[in-house]
């Protein structure tokens, strides 16, 4: 009988695994558990950061390999667990029930920020998670014709109910002003308000809540940024420079208010034509991804120009629900399994200097 394999040799050879968004292996990321090892049997749990992640079966068939390579294994059994990690900023300030807040920001309008949060949010709540949609545009909050929802529930015990749709909980500023009628904020009354929309609402747990910002790099940002921890920030920009150059700033922004940044999407990249398939670079190709790498930051993908989104959006069925098989549906699980990763590995500063009044 050969010897037991020691959990050195094991790990050793895990550690030579990679978790495929992070390329970064199993071993560094924590992500090795329960490891058990007896007459050859070798039992462990792997920890992903997303419940139902596609790429379970890749990690599974790796994991088993890397193992069974090892002296004296005879068999090798793999759990597999799920944890989204914390941001534990939030619950050091406020009793809300809410894991990671992400906001959407570009430097400029109209590149798809609403778009893209609403897909999002929807491709990762098909990966299991919790999740809530924040409409935080104060100027045109435009979520909830996104989503087909028109209002919120009558309040309960003096808290705001979030509406439901498409399993996410969502609140937006348009449940709180009546269409049509110009609001002027003014800066205090903005920040209670951006603070209400987390403190007197009755959110039920949630994994990500995704934060749909107004465009430009103005007050609500930073009103958000202090009056909630943010988890991390992402950028939508389109592929021209004048797009980037905005999108840069919104960077820097976020930078200057301490909020991590998650990376960039880029929008509107290119068009596929129905009929020939032919693909064509309308705003160009590949900006966002040249100017993520000069800036330092993840690209987390980039996203087809495809008629099917804004009709979606106008419609109030989101692209991702509506044709859950479409390039761009694909694109965005893509982005959302990106986004799981680079969340389950951000390092929460204990407390920024900004104050949070
Ligand atoms: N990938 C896409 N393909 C086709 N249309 C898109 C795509 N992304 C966004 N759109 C459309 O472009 C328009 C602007 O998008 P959206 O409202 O999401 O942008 P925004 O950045 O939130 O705008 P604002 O700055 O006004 O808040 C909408 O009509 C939307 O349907
Ligand atoms: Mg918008």
């Amino acid at each position: 009988m050969s010897p037991e394999p020691s959990r050195e040799a094991i790990m050793a050879v895990l550690s030579t695994v990679q978790e495929p968004e992070l390329h970064r292996d199993l071993v560094s990321l924590n992500m090795v558990r329960d490891l058990q090892i007896s007459s050859g049997n070798v039992v462990l749990t792997v920890v992903l950061t997303t419940p139902a992640c596609p790429l379970k079966g890749q990690i599974e068939s790796e994991v088993r390999s890397a193992i069974m390579s090892v002296p004296g294994v005879s068999a090798v059994n793999v759990r597999f667990d799920a944890n989204i990690r914390a941001d534990s900023r939030i619950s050091g300030r406020l009793d809300i029930p809410i894991k990671n807040i992400v906001a959407v920001a570009s430097g400029k309008g109209g590149v798809g920020k609403s778009t893209v949060s609403v897909n999002l949010a929807l491709a990762l709540h098909q990966m299991g998670a919790r999740v809530a949609i924040l409409d935080a545009d104060i100027y045109g909050p435009n979520i909830p014709q996104m989503l087909g929802v028109d209002a919120m529930p009558t309040p309960k015990n003096q808290k705001l109910t979030p509406a439901i749709a498409y399993g996410m909980q969502v609140m937006s500023m348009g449940f709180m002003i009546k269409p049509d009628q110009p609001v002027i904020w003014r800066g205090p009354m903005l920040h209670s308000a951006i603070r209400q929309l987390f403190t007197d609402v009755a959110w039920e747990e949630v994994d990500y809540m995704i934060v749909d910002l107004p465009p430009g790099t103005g007050d609500a940002q930073l009103t958000l940024a202090q009056s909630v921890p943010l988890t991390g920030g992402i950028i939508v920009s389109t592929p021209q420079d004048v797009a980037l150059s905005d999108a840069r700033r919104g960077l820097a922004a976020f930078r200057q208010l301490q909020v991590p940044i998650i990376g960039i999407i880029e929008n509107m990249a290119y068009f596929v034509a129905p009929d020939t398939g032919q693909r064509y670079d309308i705003f160009g190709y590949g900006g966002a991804e040249r100017a993520a790498r000069e800036l330092g930051v993840p690209f987390l993908g980039r996203l087809p120009l495809d008629p099917r989104a804004r009709v979606g959006g106008d419609e109030g069925r989101p692209v991702v629900a509506a044709h859950p098989d479409s390039e761009i549906a694909d694109a965005f699980q893509t982005i959302a399994r990106q986004l799981a990763a680079q969340v389950s590995v951000l390092s929460f500063q204990p407390d920024p200097e900004l104050k949070i009044i």
